[in-house]
């Protein structure tokens, strides 16, 4: 049961579709491990992104590819959408059965049209409450031994519904929530309303992971207590900045560490990401992320985005970094 072993306050690393795949959750663990940042065992737990269940009950390859992990990637928690509670259930008895993560996640927060208007899962659970539970209690009657956690927002519409809507999936057996501070509607813009997600979290007994605009370490104090959750999950500050989840004690930033301290974690990131693709095409927008506000960097920006092979990538950092 990883809720009740990890450490408190929960730091979770957020599913991200197309980023928190094997080679970067792996490359996060290292640099929690390393000791270089005297961290202090303060594991945090990974959220792998979203995989189809649908795809999953097919045997699509794929899919079930981008289930895979390693075991350093522990604690893990692998998350599924749709909208189709049986489908969900044989779906998540398959992942459980070959994969064995720590737990699984029912995406009910993404705004995407592919799946929240075609498919009615994702964001679209929020408008049909009968419906998010029954999944969720279908999900709890397979006992299969891991948690069933949510992932949400505050709401399709208004802010306001999630006081509504987290009370039932509390009800329907949920195990943890994890609440992105927006709606729906508001997609990624404006601020997340972390004022409301410590409304939600009073009337609540299971843990509550507060989401949305954790950009530091400051963040996460400010946010636990505006909202007084149980933990914080953390998304696109990460990326490119892996320091952040680790909780150093020293480095907990990339602008702390300095571009060879980049640089190190970047060639260890692409290693893992070609052996892993069997290319380095997809691994362009992590070299964005890793050098983004980093000084004398621009220059190198659009032979960043070009690179095709670990060859390509030395060469351009030789360059940067001499
Ligand atoms: C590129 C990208 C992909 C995402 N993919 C998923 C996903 O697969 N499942 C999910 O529940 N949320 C997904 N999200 C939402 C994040 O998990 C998180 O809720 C959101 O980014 C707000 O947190 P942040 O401000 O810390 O980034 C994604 C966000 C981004 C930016």
């Amino acid at each position: 049961m990883w809720i009740t072993k990890i450490r408190k306050p929960i730091i979770a690393l957020a599913p991200m579709a197309d980023m928190t795949d094997s080679p970067f959750c792996r490359v996060c663990r290292e640099v929690e491990k390393s000791r270089k940042y005297k961290v202090k065992s303060k594991k945090f737990v990974v959220f792998r992104e979203m995989v189809s269940s649908e795809a999953v009950v097919r045997g699509n390859e794929k899919t079930l590819k981008m289930c895979e992990f390693e075991e350093v990637e522990r604690p893990i928690v692998l998350q599924l959408f749709g909208a189709d509670a049986k489908v969900m259930r044989k779906a998540t008895e398959i992942i459980v059965e070959r994969f064995k993560p720590d737990g699984i996640d029912i995406n009910m927060g993404c705004p995407v049209p592919k799946i929240a208007k075609k498919n009615q899962a994702g964001a679209a659970l929020m408008k049909d409450h009968d419906r998010a539970c029954e999944i969720v209690r279908e999900l709890k009657k397979a006992k299969l031994g891991v948690p069933i956690s949510v992932k949400t927002r505050l709401g399709w519409a208004s802010d306001e519904e999630i006081l509504e809507f987290a009370p039932k999936l509390e009800q329907a057996g949920a195990d943890l929530i994890s609440i992105h501070g927006r709606t729906k509607k508001q997609g990624y813009a404006g601020k997340a309303n972390w004022e409301r997600i410590g409304e939600v979290k009073k009337l609540l007994s299971i843990p509550v992971l507060a989401n949305g605009d954790i950009k530091s370490r400051e963040d996460i104090d400010k946010c636990l207590e505006v909202t007084g959750a149980d933990g914080v999950m953390i998304g696109r500050a990460v990326l490119g900045n892996p320091w952040l989840l680790a909780k150093s004690e020293i480095i907990n930033h990339k602008s702390k560490i300095g571009i060879s301290g980049i640089v190190e974690v970047v060639l260890r990131h692409a290693e893992l990401h070609e052996e892993h693709y069997r290319s380095l095409v997809s691994f362009r927008k992590h070299l964005v992320y890793y050098f983004k506000g980093v000084p004398g960097v621009k220059q190198w920006r659009q032979e960043l985005v070009k690179v095709n092979n670990l060859e390509d990538l030395k060469n351009i950092l030789q360059k940067i970094t001499t």
